[in-house]
């Protein structure tokens, strides 16, 4: 049963904390500082190609995780529980909101298996506005996205992501997951800290089933 007055009460940005999710931002602290052989430039699919006269739009260093595969033990390991939290998270996202699940393409959504680690040193960022609904070719399917995640894995002041018609600042707290609408009525961007270094987990959340996105990922290998 859909009820209405609850429902049309909340909010599409939603937060989530507890012990575990702490627990978790730690593991990807320690990883992100261990394992430098996977660090890499970070990239946005919406900048690429493009001359911004401004800068680049996202300066970072990222780790990609998939969580399907097995061929690096530690990191399949960690992207499990990441995976496993957002998972949870979003559970509690579509009990609390039964026409978001109710109104999507094939009744379902799953966590995209696929996702990054970002570090921001002091002064960089993900600078530009944005959305995160792109329609690129790209394996995590960009056009099926309906949410997106970050799980912020430290505390750092006045630094964590901007959405401009909220007109909301979310704090990047350890162990906090959010969950918000990847389409341009949620345009964001990170807010910057000149001292501080921000570390996040970030990835999306798809229409349709998990099981036939992993058949077309090894279809398309
Ligand atoms: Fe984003």
């Amino acid at each position: 049963m859909v009820d209405f007055d609850t429902e049309t009460n909340l909010d599409l940005i939603a937060r989530y904390r507890n012990a575990g999710f702490e627990a978790v931002a730690d593991g990807v602290m320690d990883f992100f500082d261990r394992r430098t052989d996977l660090h890499s430039k970070g990239r946005s699919f919406e900048s690429d190609g493009l001359l911004d006269p401004e800068g680049p739009a996202k300066v970072s260093t990222d780790i990609s995780l998939v969580s399907i595969d097995h061929s690096d033990p530690e990191a399949f390991a960690l992207s499990e529980v990441i995976i496993r939290g957002v998972k949870s998270a979003l559970d509690k996202y579509i009990q609390e909101r039964k026409l978001f699940l109710a109104c999507c393409p094939e009744k379902a959504l799953f966590v995209n298996p696929i996702f990054n680690i970002q570090r921001y040193a002091p002064g960089e960022g993900f600078k530009s506005w944005h959305c995160d609904w792109t329609i690129s070719n790209d394996a995590t399917e960009p056009i099926n996205r309906v949410l997106a995640w970050i799980l912020y894995c430290n505390d750092i002041d006045s630094a964590g992501t901007e959405f401009l018609w909220q007109e909301l600042h979310e704090p990047a707290e350890r162990g906090k997951i959010i969950i918000f609408p990847a389409g341009l009525s949620h345009i964001h961007r990170g807010r910057v800290n000149l001292k501080q270094s921000k570390t996040i987990a970030t990835g999306w959340i798809n229409a349709g089933n998990l099981d036939s996105y992993i058949s077309r990922l090894a279809s398309n290998k």
